[in-house]
């Protein structure tokens, strides 16, 4: 008997305009690359224009339609307001809006934590993405469609005492894709990923013995993941292999958490 023909592997996503916020490194840069390499207009925002500059460059070298760097901070409700404004003015429509832009600072103790950095964790993490899907996704649902891809953490729902201010946005997060899910449906879809440990800047500054242990003794795949890892995922939850899914949250952690999603 012969096996059914395999599904086709990659999602088209040419004629459609995808932005991508905190685009210039890590995550955000191998999503905005993977939307780029299947033809779609992509826009890579973060805080350095230069650094989007660069990652559009690539984002054009790898087959978009058209890569267009803004400076965006997503903590600060007028950037974003000015990125969809900028993003209509010079692309005319937002198909895909993945909100990637996230920090997590390290902080010695709960008492280390002031109330400017309790306030910038839920700003960058929290705060953008709540404004920019509410601005991009009233312009997708009149548009009669569009998705939403929120990346959260694993944190969320196993919070540590080493990012609990984190914990706290990214699960405000997971909240806000199954509220919006609801809200903004059935025209636009939307979802989250929640990464675990990833190699990118973001855990370059963590200590080694921590990095040991996680990887030696708390995660099944005994390693941490690699930024490309994630781009399956978010190509699917975004496309349209994904028609039926919204309001779902997927974890990518090899296995870490216990918690389901
Ligand atoms: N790596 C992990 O292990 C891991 C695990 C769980 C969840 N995540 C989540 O995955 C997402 C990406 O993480 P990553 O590891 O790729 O981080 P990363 O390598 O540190 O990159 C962060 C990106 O966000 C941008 N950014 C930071 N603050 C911003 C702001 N205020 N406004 C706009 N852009 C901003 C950065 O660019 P600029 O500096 O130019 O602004 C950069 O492009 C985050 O939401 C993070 O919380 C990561």
């Amino acid at each position: 008997m012969t096996s059914p023909a395999p599904a086709e592997p990659s999602e088209g996503f040419a004629g459609r305009v995808v932005v991508v916020t905190g685009g210039s490194r890590g995550l955000g840069r191998a999503m905005a690359l993977g939307y780029a390499a299947r033809g779609a207009t992509v826009v890579v925002a973060s805080r350095k224009l230069a650094a989007c500059e660069a990652v559009a460059q690539e984002a054009a070298a790898a087959g978009a339609a058209k890569a267009l760097p803004l400076a965006c901070h997503v903590g600060r409700w007028q950037d974003c307001d000015q990125l969809v404004r900028r993003v209509l003015e010079e692309c005319g429509r937002i198909d895909v809006l993945v909100n990637n832009a996230g920090m997590s600072p390290l902080y010695p103790s709960f008492a280390d934590v002031d109330e400017a950095l309790f306030d910038k964790v839920l700003e960058v993490n929290l705060k953008g993405a709540w404004r920019l899907s509410v601005l991009a996704g009233d312009r997708m649902k009149q548009a009669g469609g569009g998705t939403i891809l929120n990346i959260s953490s694993i944190a969320a729902v196993q919070p540590t005492a080493r990012e609990l201010p984190y914990a706290v946005a990214k699960a405000g997060l997971n909240t806000l894709t199954v509220g919006l899910a609801h809200a903004l449906g059935p025209e636009v879809r939307v979802n989250a990923i929640m990464p675990g440990a990833f190699q990118t800047d973001a855990t370059a500054g963590w200590p080694e013995a921590a990095v040991a242990e996680l990887s030696g003794t708390q995660v099944p795949l005994r390693r941490l993941g690699k930024a490309g890892e994630i781009v399956a995922a978010a190509l699917h939850l975004t496309g349209e292999s994904s028609t039926y899914t919204t309001g779902a949250i997927l974890k990518i952690d090899g296995g870490l958490a216990w918690a389901p999603a």
